[in-house]
């Protein structure tokens, strides 16, 4: 099958591109490289089923190269990640995530591909009152990015109904995992692993009770190729364990992992930070047959020995 992966360089669109390539695709990214890097694709620039194309999603040569290629699936990962970047330029983060997704779905209408798999979030939630979050729960964006993401899935629905092109929707919850940068909204997992290897200080926000759901990059990945299948067309799934971890746990891990003194410092809360989130996975059991597999002990350990094993 032929793939095509928007920001195919970043964190989770390289172990995506990764995986497609072990399973014997032909797969072909395109990243403008803002946040990602050719470092996360080392591998898969060996492969000959693989090529990347430096571009803007919202350049029209993204339409001609569709147009050419017809990939059968198109992942749309590349987006503006930052909720504060968004928070301070919403104008910036509406033109990559809003503008961008509706260039992305003209391309992939253009090229004839039969479903688009979109990577959303769950900002989207906003301060939900039931935890886990159900995947039928209310969305109420409280940040530019989350409304960006939000307003990308409506895009999907509409163009779904004007060109009946397939899409489906994959909530992602806090990823962590090799080759995350630590600006992400997991990002913590890479800044305290990056800290703890490197012996200076990390400080927890608040009293270290907050929680959060991380899933493993492994895992999600799994999501994506499923979700890049015949199943569930026309739905939006929660991608996240269901487990809620503190920040005082996850430091804990982290150190261990790390080798490290389990001694962190702690600051003022920041403002706007949720106090718990977690997302149900039982209806991407039931709707795609996905199940989150690395648990966090692992996971968190897997992520040290890379950030160990990383030239710096
Ligand atoms: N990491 C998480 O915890 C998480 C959680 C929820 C949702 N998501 C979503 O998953 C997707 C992937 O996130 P990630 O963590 O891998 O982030 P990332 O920043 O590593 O990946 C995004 C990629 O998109 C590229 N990109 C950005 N703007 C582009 C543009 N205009 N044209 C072409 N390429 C562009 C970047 O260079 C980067 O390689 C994003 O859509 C993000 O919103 C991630």
């Amino acid at each position: 099958m032929r793939l095509l992966v928007t920001g195919g360089a970043g964190f989770i669109g390289s172990h995506l591109v990764d995986r497609m390539l072990a399973d014997g695709h032909e797969v072909v990214a395109v990243d403008d490289l803002s946040s990602g890097s050719r470092d996360n694709l080392a591998g898969a620039l060996r492969s000959d089923r693989f090529t990347l194309h430096e571009l803007d999603i919202r350049d029209p040569a993204l339409i001609r190269l569709t147009a050419e290629l017809r990939p059968e699936v198109v992942f749309h990962l590349a987006a503006q990640i930052s909720v504060r970047r968004s928070v301070a330029d919403p104008v910036h983060d509406a033109r990559i995530n809003v503008e961008g997704t509706a260039a992305t779905l003209v391309a992939a209408c253009e090229g004839s591909a039969r479903k688009v798999v979109f990577a959303s979030s769950v900002a989207t939630y906003g301060r939900p009152t039931t935890i886990p979050v159900p995947g039928d729960a209310p969305t109420d964006p409280r940040s530019p990015y989350a409304a960006s993401k939000l307003s990308a899935e409506t895009y999907l629905a509409m163009f779904r109904a004007l060109h009946g092109i397939e899409y489906t929707t994959l909530v992602l919850s806090n990823v962590y995992g090799p080759r995350q940068s630590p600006d992400g909204e997991a990002g913590v997992v890479s800044i305290f692993t990056d800290a703890l290897l490197a012996g200076t200080p990390t400080v927890l926000y608040g009293d270290g009770t907050q929680t959060r759901d991380y899933v493993y990059v492994d895992d999600v990945v799994d999501g994506l190729v499923r979700a890049g299948g015949s199943e569930g067309n026309g739905r939006r799934f929660n991608l996240g364990t269901g487990i809620q971890t503190t920040d005082r746990r996850l430091h804990s891990l982290i150190a261990d992992a790390a080798g490290a003194p389990d001694k962190p410092g702690f600051a003022q809360p920041r403002e706007g930070d949720l106090p718990a989130m977690a997302v149900d996975p039982v209806p991407a059991n039931e709707g795609l047959g996905w199940e989150p597999r690395v648990d966090l002990s692992t996971g968190v350990k897997l992520t040290a020995e890379w950030a160990r094993s990383r030239p710096r």
